[in-house]
């Protein structure tokens, strides 16, 4: 999709749309719409809809009035929403291109950041390999400011590589296992940072063997594919050299459970079990472009967890970087066993703080839904850093407890812990089995199991992968602080 910002009074702008934001209880009377507001059509309701043709004295061939809800309540998260469903509201018409009015109090960085966000993310569909020739997208999108708004070009900017790195994100998300094997996603991840001039590694089987990450090659011993630990790298041209993030991400391309495994219905989901890894690729993406002043490094450990002959079996004992030994009870919970040595890995690179996100327990989405990622962190700092990005970038983040009782649930009769804790609290347990390998390093943890993924399309967003958490990453980067 072509980006366009235009600083022009809004009846010049041409575009197959003119999206305007129409507010609950302030009647629209432009446009020739004032008889529809009074008759109580063009109401202002969120995400109403009133396509009006060929408005007199107006360039744009049609203006889309957009309810956007009470006033007060409306923020750039709702713009982002509302531009999104708009944009796929005008793709179900096959107009290819549109504009939005960003007038008074919204011509504002925020909200233009947001409405080009929103604009990408709609117009994401994943249906590359649909093969019939009726896809529906939008090829042009513009912003029409006010004159003299000279930073929302740079907030069109930063939108749009924003939005771009979490459609990446999406695409990686979206591709069938059979597609995107741990050796893909690193090809990808490579030819990502060769793109945008980052440094990228991959550690192969032998070299984690000579590391000691046995946790990880225990669930990669299954497949026929082999496992991939994917690094990336920014450095800032000035670093401090006191702080270095790192990006710690699942990147399990199939999870069938292994040895203890999952039941047929719905397995085809687990596709998405990479979700977290891809999210970190794609955070790299955008802060390549945006280049923040902390250094950050992504680890994503990549693995098949099939059942094969080599397959790990319930009761082995693995012994994890760290040193630390393992007791399998069950081989479907795997993220967090090969998460324990990308985390210990991160730390060995000098990472002074961690935020890992991943696919991890069923247990998350009995707890929130998929409306909420669920957070854990062993520092209050780091927490509230990651929730204040949460918030402003719109990506719903809810705290979950995190406390040394819990422990407990994780002990183990022959090793130093087991790697699943019963039946209750499971989303819990599995961050406090991640929490012995942060150690003392600050970090959160991400559960994106219910939000990496949508099962029914939203008015603003296609079915399938959401690109959570790429855009609260980018901006822990761009607004950390020593
Ligand atoms: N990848 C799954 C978690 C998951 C479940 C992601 C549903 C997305 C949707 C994970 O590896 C897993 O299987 N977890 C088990 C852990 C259990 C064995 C302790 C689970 O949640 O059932
Ligand atoms: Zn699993
Ligand atoms: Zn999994």
């Amino acid at each position: 999709m072509q980006i366009a910002i235009e600083r022009k009074p809004l009846d010049q702008i041409a575009a197959g749309a003119l999206i305007v934001p129409v507010f609950e209880g302030r009647k629209e009377s432009r446009f020739g719409a004032a008889l529809l507001a009074e008759g109580g059509e063009v109401s202002g309701k969120p995400l109403e809809f009133t396509l009006l043709h060929h408005p007199a004295g107006m360039a744009a061939e049609r203006v889309l009035l957009a309810g956007a809800g009470k006033a007060e309540k409306f923020n750039s998260a709702e713009l982002r929403k509302l531009i999104g469903a708009a944009v796929r509201h005008l793709n179900g018409k096959s107009i290819k291109s549109a504009a939005v009015a960003l007038e008074g109090d919204y011509a504002a960085d925020d909200f233009a950041s947001a409405a080009l966000e929103g604009a990408l993310l709609g117009n994401f569909e994943p249906d590359r390999y649909k093969t019939g020739n009726d896809k529906k997208s939008m090829d042009q999108f513009t912003v029409a400011a006010p004159a003299g708004a000279d930073s929302l070009d740079d907030a069109v900017t930063r939108g749009r590589i924003l939005a771009e790195a979490q459609n990446f994100t999406r695409e990686l998300v979206n591709e069938p296992a059979n597609r995107m094997t741990p050796t893909r996603m690193a090809e990808a991840a490579r030819q990502m940072a060769a793109e945008f001039g980052l440094e990228c590694e991959v550690l192969d089987r032998e070299r984690m063997e000579q590391l000691g990450m046995f946790s990880l090659l225990g669930v990669a011993q299954g497949s026929a594919e082999p496992p991939a630990l994917i690094v990336i790298r920014y450095r800032p041209a000035a670093a401090n050299g006191k702080t270095h993030l790192g990006l710690v991400g699942k990147g399990v391309t199939f999870d069938t459970g292994g040895i203890s495994i999952k039941p047929a219905d719905g397995m085809e989901k687990m596709k998405y079990d990479m979700a977290g890894g891809a999210a970190m690729i794609g955070a790299m993406r955008a802060i390549a472009q945006l280049k923040p002043a902390i250094p950050v490094t992504a680890f994503v450990p990549c693995v098949e967890n099939m059942p094969g002959s080599r397959a790990q079996r319930p009761g082995d004992i693995v012994t994890a970087m760290s040193g630390k030994t393992i007791e399998v009870i069950n081989t479907d919970a795997e993220g967090r066993l090969i998460l324990a040595d990308a985390m210990a890995y991160a730390r060995q690179q000098g990472c002074t703080h961690m935020v890992d996100a991943a696919t991890l327990t069923g247990a998350i989405v009995v707890a929130l839904g998929h409306l909420n990622v669920g957070l854990f962190a062993n520092n209050d700092t780091m927490r509230d850093r990651v929730l204040g990005a949460a918030k402003a970038e719109g990506e719903r983040m809810w705290p979950m407890p995190l406390e040394d009782d819990y422990k407990d649930y994780l002990k183990s009769a022959f090793a130093d812990l087991a790697n699943v804790g019963g039946r209750w609290g499971g989303a819990i347990t599995a961050a406090i089995f991640l929490r012995e390998f942060a150690e003392n390093t600050p970090w959160v943890h991400l559960d994106i199991a219910g939000t990496a993924w949508l099962d029914d399309a939203k008015p603003f967003l296609a079915k399938g992968p959401t690109g959570l958490p790429v855009r609260t990453l980018v901006r822990l980067a761009m607004d950390w602080k020593d």
